[in-house]
């Protein structure tokens, strides 16, 4: 029986932010909730190593198809009553294209535990999240989700043109593949076989739907031409929404806050839309109440949404950074940017100017620049000859080295070290350093203003979705 196409689908947002909890309430309340997938791999190791205390994930873990496989991450990373706050996190390897089994392992059981909590107990419908832009991530995190049953997979940052041969071949139980670019280089494949992970005799794969998040109806149009890279619908998102956003389409130009102007040709051409006759969602600012009738009017299917839900108590976000961003809200100080530099991954992101965050100069300066987790780092084809990996928000020497320009790391952020601080995994380094959160949310936050004025402690994600429904 094909399950009903979700109407509010809580967007996947990274790290951690949309985790298992905050999808299962959404999933539990009628509409699809989705967990994010970005290094989820670091995730799994720093929840084991926070204690795991109500032993969700030794619980997920116990679910896990290869117990031999399970069993081996628990004895290496879980700390019973957690780490002391004088320590560490342990590093997860960093992503390469071609990967330690290790590295495989941590990736497919980090997705199949945040995949499987969030769908336990109950018949929802759970999504997971990748940015195509982590192209060296995708096949082990995919195939994770999937052991768990995951229903939809959704991408964006990015044409993610390879994700539904992708999931139709590992659903058949083949050997599948991903494409990884290199920089000035020949792109090469990363290859997985399920059989190499799990006992795929014993595995039942039900082929997920894929969505894929776009801006406008050109590249609906392009991915939909080919059947090996047509999705199953579009997520439409708008340049108000949270994360990371497309640039402006042509020349780009910057309003008196240094940030892109958007125009009527950076928005999608709906009746295109409805006129091709594949399932769409519209985000970006419909967090707010009736929202979902308006979408459904201009031929949508429903909603996605992101820093409504980012909000709401069930999110990873600290108590701390959801306190003080609602206070923010109900004093009228909220302040957000679209940063055009702060990304490695150079596109557009949305930050919040949030006190002890890396959005302000001090608390960025403050930050010794080093690169320890990676997920953003590109293969690049050396002068030399050799591949190596880089990311323009690691120190200038080595990213010179690799061929980089100084003028490419001017003003960039590490994102890695920032989203973990935000959902309280934040590294604490030996030198005493703690790393600072950087905050990503939407820029059309009227809906928030609206519902905090009903609910002054905090609303929960069904109170957010019984308001975007009206
Ligand atoms: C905190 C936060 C993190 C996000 N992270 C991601 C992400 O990792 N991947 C992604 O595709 N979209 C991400 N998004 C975008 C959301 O999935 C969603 O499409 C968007 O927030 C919708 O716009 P809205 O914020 O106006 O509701 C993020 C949004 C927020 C608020």
């Amino acid at each position: 029986m094909t399950k009903p196409l979700p109407k509010i689908i809580q967007g996947g947002m990274g790290v951690a932010v949309s985790n298992w909890k905050l999808a299962k309430a959404v999933s539990t309340h009628g509409g699809m909730g989705v967990v994010s997938g970005t290094a989820i791999d670091a995730v799994l190791i720093r929840r084991l190593e926070s204690g795991d205390a109500n032993g969700d994930v030794r619980r997920a873990l116990a679910a896990f198809p290869n117990q031999e496989t399970a069993k081996h991450i628990l004895d290496k990373y879980f700390i019973e009553g957690g780490k002391s706050k004088s320590d560490s996190y342990s590093n997860a390897p960093k992503l390469l294209i071609n990967a330690s089994r290790h590295s495989n392992d941590l990736l497919i059981l980090g997705a199949f535990v945040e995949v499987w909590l969030a769908k336990e107990g109950h018949q929802g419908q759970v999504g997971i999240n990748f940015l195509e832009k982590i192209q060296m991530g995708t096949a082990a995190g995919i195939l994770g989700a999937m052991l768990a049953n995951v229903d939809y997979v959704i991408m964006g940052a990015g044409i993610p043109r390879e994700i539904p041969r992708f999931i139709t071949e590992i659903s058949q139980k083949k050997t599948s593949y991903i494409t990884v670019d290199i920089i000035n280089g020949e792109s090469q494949r990363i290859t997985i076989d399920p059989a190499e992970f799990v006992d795929i005799s014993k595995i039942e794969f039900v082929r997920p739907m894929f969505l894929a998040i776009i801006i406008n109806d050109v590249l609906a149009a392009y991915l939909a031409r080919d059947e090996s890279s047509r999705p199953d619908g579009f997520i439409i998102e708008g340049p108000s929404a949270g994360g990371h956003n497309a640039p402006p389409r042509g020349k780009i130009e910057f309003d008196a806050d240094n940030e892109p102007v958007y125009g009527p040709r950076d928005l999608a051409n709906l009746e295109k839309m409805v006129k091709y006759g594949y399932p769409f969602w519209l985000a970006g600012g419909f967090g707010a109440r009736g929202k979902l009738k308006d979408a459904l009017a201009l031929g949508a299917v429903g909603v996605q949404v992101g820093t409504l839900f980012a909000l709401s108590n069930e999110s990873g976000f600290t108590d701390d950074i959801r306190d003080q961003i609602l206070g923010t809200l109900v004093d009228g100080t909220f302040e957000i940017h679209t940063d055009m530099k702060a990304s490695p991954t150079g596109f557009p992101i949305k930050i919040v100017s949030l006190p002890g965050t890396t959005a302000l100069p001090e608390v960025f300066a403050a930050r010794p620049k080093l690169c320890d987790m990676g997920y953003l780092r590109e293969p690049i084809m050396l002068k030399s000859g050799r591949v190596d990996y880089r990311c323009p928000s690691e120190p200038e020497i080595p990213y010179l080295k690799k061929d980089g320009t100084m003028e490419e790391t001017q003003g960039r952020k590490c994102l890695c070290n920032g989203l973990f601080s935000n959902i309280g995994l934040g590294q604490h380094r030996r030198d005493g350093y703690d790393e600072a959160p950087i905050v990503t949310l939407g820029s059309d936050v009227d809906g928030c203003k609206e519902l905090i004025k009903e609910f002054p402690d905090g609303w929960s994600a069904a109170d957010a979705m019984d308001f975007i429904a009206g």
